[in-house]
């Protein structure tokens, strides 16, 4: 038996990074997770990816009130309930610690990631197109 078996989690930011590679660990470990995020298509993809019935995705913009009722509803009515919250959606800045001998020196900034990574305008939503098929 897997520590997670049985577990429902909502992982927010979890259409790619961090949050998709937890997501799939802890479906690997037994859970079942709704993916929440402003990127719609790409977190619909994660869940794809990740297979099963065990992941779904859901938007969820983590500064919605609105947004978090509909994902916590949606992991009782699927699951029967919520046991996890994973809190990871954010963005990196990749800001380093000021110190005075750099002082006239910029800090780094996000100019050197991929565009990938890059913060993303929040799209329309959009369902799963499998889903609706
Ligand atoms: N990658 C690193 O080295 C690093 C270091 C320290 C902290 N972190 C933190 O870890 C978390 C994940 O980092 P990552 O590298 O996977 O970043 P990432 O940019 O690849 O993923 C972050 C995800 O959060 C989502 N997101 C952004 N704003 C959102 C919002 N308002 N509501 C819902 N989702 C939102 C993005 O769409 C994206 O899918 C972030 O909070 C980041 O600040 C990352």
């Amino acid at each position: 038996m897997n520590r997670l078996d049985g577990k429902v989690a909502i992982i927010s930011g979890a259409a790619r990074g961090i949050g998709a590679e937890t997501a799939r660990l802890m479906v690997e470990a037994g859970a079942r997770i709704i993916i929440g995020d402003i990127l719609d298509e790409r977190g619909w993809e994660t869940a794809r990816d990740i297979g099963g019935d065990s992941a779904v995705f859901r938007h969820l913009d983590v500064t919605s009130e609105e947004d978090w009722n509909g994902a916590i509803s949606a992991a009782v009515a699927r699951w029967g309930g919520l046991d996890i919250l994973v809190n990871n959606a954010g963005l990196f800045l990749g800001k380093g610690i000021s110190i005075s001998r750099n002082a006239s020196k910029p800090p780094p900034t996000t100019a050197g990631r991929r565009q990938s990574e890059q913060p993303q305008p929040c799209p329309e939503p959009v369902t799963d197109p499998e889903e609706t098929a």
